[in-house]
């Protein structure tokens, strides 16, 4: 962990964690980035904290000094979010600092979070949008509610100076960064294709259910004069900062579609006779020139798979009756996309059963359930593997499903 100059006076302090799951559920093969950032006017404010599963780095105490800031020159410090991934260092930090000679600054809504989460209670600044904090030497930081990207509590911290924002999780992506390379500036077009699917697992996983507060916090965004986006998570855009931007907004717009025009595939099987419908439906999807993403469940993580439909205007679900119901594995990746609201897909259902059937009947519940209001060819349902005359009506549903999602994305 090294830090680096964001720019004059801004600097960002980060840690890269992997070998966890990230909100105790999502895989980050490629890791997640932590970051933390001074800004120095006369006086110098932290916002957000670098904070690992192991806990806090010690060597982000010891990084202050490349700043040539030392730890009790601290004066504020920023929450912009009360999540431990960005907060979880306040008591280490007390704890060093052995004075309480610091303000904290954050929403009214963390105030009672500070407390319940860390037993703080003093020394706090509640700021809302509109509110500034001068440091000195023309330094200016400005804060803006961002409620719910990703807690309800959330602002965002802008530097007027320098014209950094700090949106905490918006703009954020999972993916390891390293220290050599934090900025967009620095990166080639494959590493910035890199970040970009990472941010897109990142915004499927953690904050595809804040849609709607994302597409506000993006139109406060656009109304300040931003040259660099400093991101609680992943790299830091100074050279394009419009790109994150614009990746947001489609994401964001993604929930009530349409997304692009492929489709996801999700099937789960316990005999294989499901499975033997799987192929018939890719040929008909394939057949129309769409392109298409198979994903069998539970092999595939539900991260990966809310990605998938999180990017897809047409989705098909193959699942075996289980117990009366649908085959569980199924049930639940299908309720988590549900809850994460993406709206609106053109779907197509299909499934095996023994003598009663069951899976469809639980499809609905979860559909409704969750208001998803996705729009189904009529499902097919078959006893035990699928005759020849099934198969070629799977491939048929497959080419209409392609039309429709064609249709739509045209549209
Ligand atoms: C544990 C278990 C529970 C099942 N429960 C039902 C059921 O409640 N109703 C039904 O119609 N079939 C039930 N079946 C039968 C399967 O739905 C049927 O064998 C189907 O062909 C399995 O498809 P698959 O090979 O894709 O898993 C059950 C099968 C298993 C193994
Ligand atoms: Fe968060
Ligand atoms: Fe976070």
């Amino acid at each position: 962990m090294r830090t680096t100059q964001v720019t004059d006076g801004v600097f960002r302090l980060s840690a890269n964690v992997d070998n966890i799951l990230f909100e105790g559920m999502w895989p980050i093969p490629n890791g997640i980035a932590m970051n933390s950032y001074v800004v120095k006017g006369e006086k110098a404010a932290i916002i957000d904290g670098v904070c690992t599963w192991e806990g806090v780095p010690e060597e982000l105490f010891e990084q202050l000094d490349q700043m040539k800031v030392k730890l009790e020159d601290i004066d504020y410090v920023i929450i912009n979010h009360m999540e431990p991934d960005h907060s979880g260092w306040l008591e280490p930090f007390s704890a060093l600092r052995g004075d309480e000679n610091f303000e904290i600054l954050c929403t009214q809504r963390a105030v009672p979070l500070l407390e319940s989460f860390y037993g703080i209670t003093k020394n706090i600044r509640p700021v809302k949008s509109g509110d500034t904090l001068d440091l000195g030497d023309g330094r200016v930081l400005a804060f803006e509610e961002i409620p719910n990207v990703h807690w309800p509590e959330t602002m965002a911290t802008y530097d007027t100076k320098s014209k950094t924002l700090f949106p905490c999780d918006a703009f954020g992506s999972f993916g390891a960064v390293s220290d050599d390379a934090p900025y967009d500036d620095q990166l080639d077009e494959g590493q910035i294709d890199f970040f970009e699917r990472e941010a897109s697992r990142y915004f499927a996983d953690i904050v595809a259910a804040f849609s709607m507060p994302t597409k506000k916090a993006i139109d406060k965004v656009e109304s300040l004069p931003v040259d660099i986006i400093a991101p609680g998570h992943g790299i830091v855009w100074r050279k394009n900062p419009q790109k994150i931007v614009d990746d947001y907004k489609r994401y964001a717009s993604y929930s009530k579609g349409p997304a692009k025009p492929e489709v996801t595939v999700i099937w789960g099987s316990m005999y294989g006779n499901t499975e033997q419908g799987v192929q018939p439906v890719v040929e008909g999807l394939e057949s129309e020139g769409v392109k298409v993403h198979v994903h069998e469940v539970p092999e595939t993580d539900a991260g990966f798979v809310l990605q998938s439909v999180w990017e897809s205007s047409g989705v098909v679900l193959g699942m075996p009756t289980y117990e009366y119901k649908m085959f569980p594995a199924m049930a639940a990746v299908v309720d988590e996309i549900g809850k994460k609201k993406a709206f609106n897909r053109k779907a197509f259902s299909f499934g095996s059963y023994g003598w009663s059937g069951g899976a469809q009947k639980e499809l609905q519940e979860i559909v409704e359930r969750n208001k998803m209001k996705w729009d189904f060819l009529e499902p097919l349902e078959f006893m035990g593997k699928p005759t020849e005359d099934e198969k070629e009506l799977l491939k048929q549903r497959g080419k209409e499903l392609a039309v429709k999602v064609k249709e739509w994305c045209n549209a």
